[in-house]
């Protein structure tokens, strides 16, 4: 299964993402995740994306385009991918179609996660993020058993950079203008389907694993 967790900042892609993943089997791939390892590992990539993820804006597309082109070369996509925070322009859509059109592949659904901003600020500046695992947790929502130590792996938890409150505002900005275009993309195609980011994790799991079985995808 081929799909796509689209949404603002803050709405569970992430987090469901993970789950999805183990329990289907499938890879994981987020461009978020790709990028802070290229700042962290210093890598020339990583210096040309740090100070617009810092900034809250988006990375170029030829750079986040080029790292998701070879990532979807790897044979592990063969039973299928979850893309997470891409495509998030229109320009990165169509590269997305035209890639996996060269494989003869396609997108079999593009889940839509629909949330306020009160709701991604409230999530997202109580995010902690684990430095060893990249496990997700949440100060309140959902808590590690010890304060500041991972659940899975005793890592320490940190919070990231872009999780203030004002650069929170200005991703939700920057989603407004460049990403939500691609409800109306994809809604065209036929591949969108709304999910309410708001529900808790496992609630939001259930209706996910619905929609893949009306859809006949498992
Ligand atoms: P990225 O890492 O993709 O950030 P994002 O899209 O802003 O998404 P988040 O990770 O903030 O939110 P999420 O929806 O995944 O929520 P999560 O599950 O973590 O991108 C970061 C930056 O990289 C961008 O700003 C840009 O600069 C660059 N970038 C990345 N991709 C790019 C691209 N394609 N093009 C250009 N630039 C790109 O959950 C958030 C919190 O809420 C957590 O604490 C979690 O525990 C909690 N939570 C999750 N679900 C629930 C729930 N159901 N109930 C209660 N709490 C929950």
């Amino acid at each position: 299964m081929n799909m796509v967790l689209l949404g603002p900042p803050g709405a569970g892609k992430g987090t469901q993402a993970k789950v999805l993943s183990r329990d289907l089997g499938i890879p994981h791939i987020s461009t978020g995740d790709m990028l802070r390892e290229s700042v962290k590992n210093r890598t020339e990539l990583g210096q040309k994306a740090q100070h617009h993820m810092a900034a809250g804006d988006l990375v170029p597309d030829e750079l986040v385009i080029a790292i998701v082109k070879e990532r979807l070369e790897k044979s592990d996509v063969e039973k299928g991918f979850i893309l997470d925070g891409f495509p998030r322009t229109l320009r990165q859509a169509e590269m997305l179609d035209a890639s996996l059109a060269g494989i003869e592949k396609g997108l079999d659904l593009v889940l839509y996660f629909k949330t306020s901003l009160d709701t991604s600020i409230a999530r997202l500046s109580g995010r902690r993020v684990c430095e060893k695992c990249g496990a997700n947790f949440h100060v309140k929502n959902i808590p590690t058993k010890q304060e500041g130590v991972c659940d899975y792996c005793s890592g320490k938890l940190y919070q990231r950079k872009d999780d203030s409150k004002e650069t929170i505002k200005t991703r939700w900005s920057v989603y407004e203008r460049d990403t939500e275009p691609l409800i109306r993309y994809y809604f065209r195609k036929g591949t969108l389907k709304e999910v309410s980011g708001d529900l808790d994790v496992d609630g939001l799991n259930r209706i996910l694993m619905d929609i893949f079985r009306e859809e006949s995808l498992i």
